[in-house]
């Protein structure tokens, strides 16, 4: 880790400044350089390794970042700031209105304009500053999904002010890792997010594979009444299940996507579920697919499934080969009701023919990872899930408390958790950690079928659920369910992890 920090850092000096401008360990010398450019490198290693960032010459060129390719089916969030160690961009939320494929003319309220929002797209080792402006009437913040960066910038309610009505904030952060992830609000998120305040944030290594092709497919639901947003926690089974849509809507679009493909290519397909409380089940059909990696990234083994199951929150990449010619087909499986009876309907979502080409029968493509993985714990601890009545209806809790104002836990940054989840309640729920990994309990055989580092374990109705956490990442964190009704109906917490 240390190690691949400190080439980075190595690479992002090279690329921003000549020889004779290379800053020197000098402070006054370094003055007279790039600040922006000592600043990132500060910021993203360790003093050590910033010591050998500025002595060591001999840079390999292959660390440094290659212009990242296009991601179909997202549009990109354009970097302002000419340094390449440093992204900078501005974000306005604001309502808009927007015409669905379907003629609906919807209210919405969204990143600069655009449904789903812009794509940040950086490498690990990059400074990330966003210059956030609020134009909502009520206040907002932003968290940066699944990204292991400072509780400061995490976008906390309890920790950053909310971003007032007409107010500004800036983000700033170095991005730890690769992998897919997401951003969105977190104060009245139910609603927010709802409304179409989400968008993708890919992080990169600093020198990857390259696929063929790279697609971005996020998947939400929305419940609209009347060519509106239907009123928000306003029925019993909203409160209990979450609220599930009535319209599939993917990179924004109820109608599928389609695109063109190619016999013998190797394409990577990075899937977002934003929905409010929907978990999908996606397939493919026409190609072959592996599941490369998870919320926190690559996996250690790829591995095959029939169907992609993503709770709200949740992230998968797949790679995907076309050893013949025909038509590739992504659909989203959906429990339906027929008459009594529940049936899964296949939604498609995407389609593409896949041209005959002479390109040779095609290899995957994905290098396993190490995971850092332990074999025991230094403590065991229990969520127990649950719901009450309360005097203005249901409640969401976790170790009893509604909306819990104490930290639940102190942990030492380091320390291997196990946590059972345990579901007292008949609902599912999605259950976030914010600022750390876990992975599903590996039990005593390292299989699991979830193999992964996560941020979201879906956690089935009526049963436990253990998972085991790495807190590596100091600071208050939230945790809470990711259907975003009950997260907003109490179940929601904060944990401390000491430096
Ligand atoms: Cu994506 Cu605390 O959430
Ligand atoms: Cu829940």
């Amino acid at each position: 880790m240390i190690f691949r920090k400190r080439l980075l850092a190595v690479a992002f000096l090279c690329a921003s400044c000549s020889a004779a401008e290379r800053p020197s360990r000098d402070p006054a010398d370094r003055a007279m350089t790039d600040a922006r450019v000592a600043d990132a490198t500060l910021a993203a290693a360790d003093s050590e390794s910033v010591d050998a960032a500025m002595t060591d010459a001999r840079v390999p060129d292959a660390f440094l970042p290659p212009p990242a390719p296009e991601v179909l089916g997202a549009s990109l969030l354009a970097d302002e700031n000419p340094d390449p160690s440093i992204f900078e961009a501005n974000l306005v939320a604001a309502p808009h209105q927007k015409t669905l494929d379907d003629g609906t003319n919807l209210e919405m309220w969204l990143y600069n304009g655009q449904f789903p929002g812009p794509l940040v797209d950086v490498r690990v080792g990059q400074r990330v500053i966003i210059h956030f402006r609020n134009e909502l009437e009520l206040p907002t913040t932003i968290h940066w999904h699944g990204l292991r960066i400072s509780s400061e910038m995490d976008g906390n309610p309890r920790i950053q002010d909310p971003v007032e009505p007409g107010g500004t904030f800036t983000y700033d952060f170095v991005v730890p890792e690769a992998g897919t992830f997401w951003y969105h609000p977190h104060i009245n998120a139910n609603e927010q997010v709802e409304r179409g305040l989400y968008a993708p944030f890919i992080v990169r290594e600093a020198a990857e594979v390259v696929w063929d092709v790279e697609r971005a497919f996020i998947v939400d639901d929305m419940l609209l009444l009347g060519g509106d947003f239907a009123p928000f926690l306003a029925s019993h089974p909203e409160e209990m299940h979450g609220r599930h849509g009535n319209v599939l809507v993917t990179n924004g679009h109820i109608e599928p996507r389609t695109g063109e493909a190619k016999q013998g290519q190797v394409e990577r397909w990075r899937f977002i579920n934003p929905a409010n409380a929907r978990t999908m089940r996606l397939r493919i059909s026409g190609a072959e697919f592996r599941v490369i990696g998870t919320d926190g990234g690559g996996v250690a083994e790829a591995y095959t499934t029939p169907s992609v199951q993503i709770s709200p929150g949740q992230r998968f990449d797949v790679e995907v080969r076309y050893p013949d010619a025909g038509e590739v087909v992504l659909e989203s499986l959906v429990d339906v009701l027929v008459g009594d009876f529940i049936q899964v309907a296949p939604i498609t979502l995407f389609t593409a023919p896949v041209s005959a080409s002479e390109l040779p029968v095609p290899e995957w493509r994905f290098q396993p990872r190490d995971l850092p993985r332990s074999r025991r714990s230094d403590r065991r601890v229990t969520l127990e899930l649950d719901a009450r009545n309360g005097p203005n209806g249901l409640e969401w809790l976790i170790n009893g408390a509604s909306h819990a104002h104490e930290p639940l836990f102190t942990f030492k940054k380091g320390d291997v958790v196990d946590i059972t989840i345990s579901n007292l309640a008949g609902p599912e729920h999605p259950f976030h950690l914010h600022g750390q990994f876990f992975e599903i309990f590996p039990g005593d055989t390292p299989e699991t079928d979830q193999p992964g580092l996560k941020d979201v374990a879906l956690v089935p109705g009526l049963s436990d659920l253990r998972v085991r956490a790495y807190l590596e990442n100091p600071g208050e964190w939230m945790m809470h369910c990711h259907i975003l009704e009950h997260a907003e109906l109490g179940m929601m917490a904060t944990f401390l992890v000491e430096e």
